[in-house]
């Protein structure tokens, strides 16, 4: 199998300081990066590392790798300057995907019938593991695919999706890509996009532009389920887009 190439930790870091330089001023800049390399140390100690397996009580349950326990130094780094890998708990995903399908209940599709589940593609921008994919083949989707930024991490994903077994499984074509998801052309289906903050504010306006101009060649029904809503005011941006439910963990937004 090829691997996309491993993404330069220097590099990372050198393109993030130039741009907190651009806004903030160099001096503000390096305060930030020192505070960062700070965080990542405290990060590193062995009660936090310990800490961090607290997550992987699904791992048990289903024989994958989804816990951000196993994360290597280089990759949890390079996280701090995109978004440290965290994968999204059970309980909350399927309450997510809950309201999701009570909004779709009450909504009619193009033709007047309802819409369902089995009529979108589900994507995941910044998809790690992929534990959302796993979650989400529990759905009827029509298919599920993953768009993860780091090479290692977007390779578990790879190895969790031919791995998992679980007989209540309904949807069994899932993949997982290796790109920039801030870049990625969006399938023309409709679509349920999930994001557990993926991206810092740049790259949330950056996915909501491309959506919108997605929506204006190819018009169709898309949600957007957004997880820890932090930056929720860059949705609230769209042209397209307005937010039809919301908990506090948890907002979601359509164009239908
Ligand atoms: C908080 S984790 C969420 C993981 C997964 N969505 C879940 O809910 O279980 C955010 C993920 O986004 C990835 N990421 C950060 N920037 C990205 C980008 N520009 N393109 C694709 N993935 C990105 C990180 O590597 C990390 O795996």
């Amino acid at each position: 199998m090829d691997l996309p190439p491993q993404i330069s930790v220097l590099q990372t870091a050198w393109q993030w300081w130039r741009y907190a330089a651009r806004y903030e001023g160099t001096l503000a800049a390096t305060r930030r990066l020192v505070s960062v390399l700070w965080e990542f140390a405290r990060d590193s100690t062995p009660d936090r590392l310990r800490a961090r397996f607290g997550d992987a009580e699904y791992d048990w349950d289903y024989r994958v790798n989804t816990t951000s326990g196993a994360v290597g130094w280089r990759d949890r780094l390079l996280g701090m300057f995109h978004s440290a890998y965290q994968p999204t708990e059970p309980v909350a995903f399927h309450e997510m995907i809950e309201g999701l399908q009570q909004s779709l209940h009450q909504t009619r599709g193009p033709d007047h019938t309802t819409l369902a589940l089995r009529d979108f593609t589900f994507i995941d921008l910044g998809s790690g593991k992929g534990r959302t994919l796993l979650m989400a083949s529990e759905y009827p989707f029509r298919r599920i695919l993953g768009v993860e930024l780091l090479p290692s991490l977007h390779q578990i994903a790879q190895e969790n999706l031919h791995q998992y077994k679980s007989e209540s499984q309904k949807c069994f074509v899932l993949e997982s890509i290796c790109a920039d998801a801030t870049a990625f052309p969006l399938p023309a289906d409709p679509l349920v996009i999930f994001l557990f903050n993926p991206f810092p504010e740049s790259g949330m306006r950056q996915v909501v532009a491309k959506l919108d101009q997605s929506l204006r060649e190819h018009p169709r029904p898309v949600y957007m389920l957004y997880h820890n809503p932090l930056l929720e005011h860059t949705l609230s941006e769209s042209k397209k887009l307005r937010k039809i439910a919301g908990e506090q963990q948890y907002s979601l937004f359509t164009n239908h």
